[in-house]
Parts: C-alpha cells; sequence; structure tokens
C-alpha cells in the first residue's frame, strides 16, 4: 500500500495546471531597449543576436509593435558617441541630446506606456565608470549631484520610474528628495538594490561602448560571495524610499530574489542580463539546446524564486510565442 502518491497531481495537463504554482505573464515583463543616435538606423548588438540599437524612429515602430503583443513598460539605454562623454557625463542632462529628446518623443506618442529610465554615469562618462572619478577613485557624493541632475531631467521628460543602477550610497534618498521637491512625486524609483560586479553585464558593455576605461566596478557593485550584504542594501533602499527592489544579474543570483522576497514587503524585480540571454543564444544557435524551452523556464524560475518582475531582453520573444 502506497498511501502517498505524487505522480497523482501529475497525470494530466488540466491537473497539472491545476496544481501549477507559478505564472509568467508578458504584464510581468520589462523591456530594456538600446538607442543610437540617426535616422532609420538598426544595428544588431554582435554578442546579443536579435537585440537591436535603434535610432528614434524605427524605436518609435518597435514600440508599437511591443505595445500590441502587451509589452507595456520599457526600459531606455543610449548609446552615445565617444565625443560626447566626458568626466561629468554632461550629455545625460542635455535637454536636445539623444536620450532626453527620444524619452520625450516616445512620451508623446504613446502616453500610456511606462517608460524606466536609467539613472547612471557610465553611458555618458570618459572614464566609463557609474560614479565621478578622481584620481582613479569612484566618488559617492560628488557622484550623487550629477545623478540628480540627470534624474531631475529624466522626469521632466516624463520618466515613469527611474532606475538608478550606479549603486553609489545613499542615492535613493537624494533623488527622492530631489524629485518631490520639484514635486515629482508620482515619479516611481526602482533601485538596483543588489547589484553584483559581474561578468554577466559583458554584451551589454558591447551594446553601449561603455566597458570601464581601467579597473573594475567593485568597490560599488556586490561581491558575488555575499548575500546578506543584500539584506543590508535593501534595508536602506526601503527606508530611503524605493518603490521596487531589484535583484541583477538573475539567474546565479536566484538566492538573492529569493532572499530579498521573503524579507521584503515590496514588490522584486529581477534582471535578466545580457550574458545570460548571450548564453542561450549562443547554444541554441548550435544547437545544442532548445531556445525557446529554456527561455521560459529560465523566466519562470525567476518568477518563482520571487521576483514579480522580470527585465528581459526575451520579453519580445515571449510575446510573440504566446500570442502565436
Ligand atoms: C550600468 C549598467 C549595466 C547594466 C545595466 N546598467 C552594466 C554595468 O554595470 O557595467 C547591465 C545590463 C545587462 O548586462 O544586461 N549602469
Amino acid at each position: 500500500m502506497m498511501i502517498h502518491r505524487p505522480r497523482r497531481n501529475r497525470k494530466s495537463q488540466v491537473i497539472r495546471d491545476l496544481v501549477e504554482e507559478t505564472n509568467l505573464s508578458v504584464k510581468d515583463l520589462i523591456f530594456p531597449l538600446f538607442l543610437i543616435e540617426g535616422k532609420n538606423k538598426k544595428s544588431e548588438v554582435k554578442s546579443m543576436p536579435g537585440i537591436y540599437r535603434w535610432s528614434t524612429d524605427l524605436l518609435l515602430k518597435e514600440i508599437d509593435q511591443c505595445m500590441r503583443l502587451g509589452i507595456k513598460t520599457f526600459c531606455l539605454f543610449p548609446n552615445i558617441s565617444d565625443s560626447l562623454k566626458n568626466k561629468t557625463a554632461s550629455e545625460s542632462w542635455n535637454k536636445n541630446g539623444l536620450y532626453l529628446k527620444s524619452l520625450r518623443e516616445i512620451k508623446k506618442k504613446f502616453p500610456e506606456a511606462v517608460l524606466m529610465t536609467d539613472v547612471a554615469m557610465d553611458p555618458y562618462s570618459s572614464d566609463g565608470h557609474d560614479g565621478y572619478v578622481e584620481n582613479g577613485e569612484i566618488l559617492n557624493d560628488e557622484t550623487l549631484e550629477i545623478l540628480g541632475r540627470m534624474a531631475l531631467a529624466q522626469a521632466e521628460c516624463g520618466a515613469d520610474i527611474l532606475g538608478p543602477s550606479d549603486m553609489m550610497d545613499g542615492r535613493v534618498a537624494y533623488l527622492r528628495d530631489m524629485l518631490d521637491e520639484a514635486r515629482f512625486t508620482q515619479v516611481s524609483i526602482m533601485s538596483y538594490t543588489a547589484k553584483y560586479a559581474s561578468a554577466f553585464y559583458g554584451p551589454f558593455r558591447d551594446a553601449l561602448d561603455s566597458a570601464p576605461k581601467f579597473g573594475d566596478k567593485k568597490t560599488y557593485q556586490m561581491n558575488p560571495a555575499n548575500s546578506k550584504e543584500a539584506l543590508i542594501e535593501a534595508e536602506l533602499d526601503t527606508l530611503e524610499g524605493a518603490d521596487f527592489l531589484m535583484v541583477k544579474p538573475a539567474l546565479s543570483y536566484l538566492d538573492i530574489i529569493k532572499t530579498l522576497s521573503d524579507n521584503s514587503h515590496l514588490p522584486i524585480a529581477a534582471y535578466n542580463v545580457s550574458g545570460e540571454y548571450a548564453m542561450v543564444k549562443a547554444a541554441a544557435a548550435k544547437g545544442w539546446v532548445d531556445g525557446t524551452k529554456i527561455m521560459n523556464e529560465m523566466l519562470l524560475s525567476i518568477r518563482r524564486a520571487g521576483a514579480k518582475i522580470i527585465l528581459t531582453y526575451f520579453a519580445k520573444e515571449f510575446a510573440l510565442q504566446k500570442n502565436k
């Protein structure tokens, strides 16, 4: 006699659906998009097959397609020409620069889309770092002032969610304060709370030509060996007024997603980063794995670990497959 037969709950698709604990919907996804200068331009990121840098005119068409597929939230990153980069990242608050101009255009054409912006210096920094550099050191408080200017300019152009991705101390409080002072009380902050110093960002740095010119990011991004530190960051971001907490990367950090989700009442997001995307694409191209099934399993595992929201380069592919 066997009283317990767990296989009974797996005996048909309908039963399996009944007991299914985790769901993944297009509504949970945020699609990161890359921008470039010019007109009618679309250039594929070599290390990210299927992912492009778009000129604004074409980006508007891409967003239109995505909206029809049910993707409503986008996270934007600019590829800035080297000649516009400097030590203070001043291009980041240039109202007529690529990023802010596109932001206004997208918001005008798609008022119902939710636009998340990136608040960090690296796309605009001649040092390729997320903070202000002096004598080879990344200075924290000097960086906050620059981030504040950038954030305010983005809010003025219609950003719905600001994504500080720089890992400087005190940035959430600093930005919240500035936003509120300027009456942007409805602009949200999704903090990159536990962002690790990871090799999985390689393809993203190719996309933006934003690799650090010297050293690495280990004095601000977290050590992959640590998980308790993520709780410190989460506590601070929560006290400072973050609306969402993010873990990045996702797949090698599912335990961190779970830890934050168990310890916080805020919605948890996870960033399924460029290197995670690239590895699936490379293996699928060789015929070594089924790319679509791997994508679905990966995204599901991130949800199961406790992320309500997933930023992923797979967003459109996932939506296309769902809409079939
Ligand atoms: C930097 C930033 C990075 C990513 C998003 N914002 C890279 C880095 O920290 O060097 C990586 C995203 C990805 O790999 O998909 N502010």
